[in-house]
């Protein structure tokens, strides 16, 4: 990982100075694409650079998640715009977006054109995002085809790429990815709820204060009676007072909607897993293990 980090510095110090140095205020994160790709496409200076521009590309769509959020923490840490605000985190995130894409270019097309249309519709989710966000979204298809864009197409492009750059079979890794990134997003929703505000390094329970009706909410709007589906209705958007957080983190449980929510998750990373079976891997068993079993 260290070459990464390295690589990361140099491709920004290319750009510009101050932007590292800006750069290395922001929290690092748990490196997940890049680990994808050493583990599909092994150890080269080819794939510790894709590896690299991933991740900042990556970095770039939670600088600017966070200023469309508002959030003020990230990684454990103050945000890039709560520390120096919206301004500074959007400028950032265009540096590493564009210095990504730049480099991208030395790559074969199929890899350069399937991560960035990868971007295109993350932002794309990101809009479906804010847009769901409104009013309460109870539509289960709407939900899936969101956190596809937003999350899931560039963990597929990523997987895609890697198997590509090695000769591997790239649809049956785009498969594996784009399941591993809806399992993924899943859980981040399922960790949002479950977590305190220390073990996630953010405040907890902030999705359905934000408008956010994640997966774990609709399977409880399903389950509840009339009463109870009140109570929920009029807690959306607010801030909770500790009764109120308590009172859904009990329904959450009670009604099992954590549960469905975490047993969908692990049936999607299953699958990603048969869609690779054939590459017999148990490193990628691991990563598909680490991003479900999380707890941050
Ligand atoms: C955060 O991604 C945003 C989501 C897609 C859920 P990660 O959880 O991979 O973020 P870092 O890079 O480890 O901080
Ligand atoms: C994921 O969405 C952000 C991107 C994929 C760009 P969230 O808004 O759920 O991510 P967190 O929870 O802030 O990390
Ligand atoms: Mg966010
Ligand atoms: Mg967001
Ligand atoms: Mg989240």
């Amino acid at each position: 990982m260290e070459e990464i980090e390295a690589q990361i510095e140099r491709f920004i110090k290319e750009v510009d100075e101050n932007a590292l140095a800006l750069y290395a205020k922001a929290s690092k994160g748990k490196r997940l694409r890049a680990k994808l790709i050493l583990k599909i496409a092994g150890e080269s200076k080819e794939s510790f650079k894709l590896a690299a521009i991933v991740e900042m590309i990556h970095a770039a769509s939670l600088l600017h998640d966070d200023v469309i959020d508002e959030a003020l923490m990230r990684r454990g840490s103050d945000s890039i715009n709560a520390l120096y605000g919206d301004k500074t985190a959007i400028m950032l995130g265009d540096i590493l977006y564009s210095k990504g894409f730049l480099e991208l270019v030395s790559y074969d097309r199929e890899i350069s054109k399937s991560i960035s249309d990868a971007v295109a519709k993350l932002s794309v989710g990101e809009m479906m995002d804010v847009t769901l966000s409104e009013k309460i979204n109870l539509d289960q298809k709407l939900y899936f085809e969101m956190i596809y864009k937003k999350t899931a197409v560039l963990i597929e492009a990523t997987a895609q790429s890697a198997a590509y750059l090695c000769g591997k079979d790239s649809q049956a890794f785009a498969l594996y990815g784009k399941n591993l990134g809806l399992a993924f997003q899943i859980i981040d929703d399922v960790l949002d709820i479950t977590m305190s505000d220390e073990q996630l390094g953010k405040p907890s329970l902030a999705d359905f204060k934000e408008g956010k009706t994640t997966l774990p909410y609709i399977y409880l709007f399903e389950s509840l009676n009339d009463e109870d589906s009140k109570k929920l209705t009029s807690l959306y958007k607010k801030e909770l007072t500790l009764d109120e957080s308590q009172w859904i983190r009990i329904k959450m449980k009670e009604r099992g909607a954590i549960l469905q929510a975490i047993e969908l998750a692990q049936k999607l990373g299953n699958e990603a897993l048969n869609a690779i079976a054939h590459d017999k891997n148990s490193d990628l068993e691991r990563v598909m293990r680490d991003m479900i079993e999380r707890d941050f």
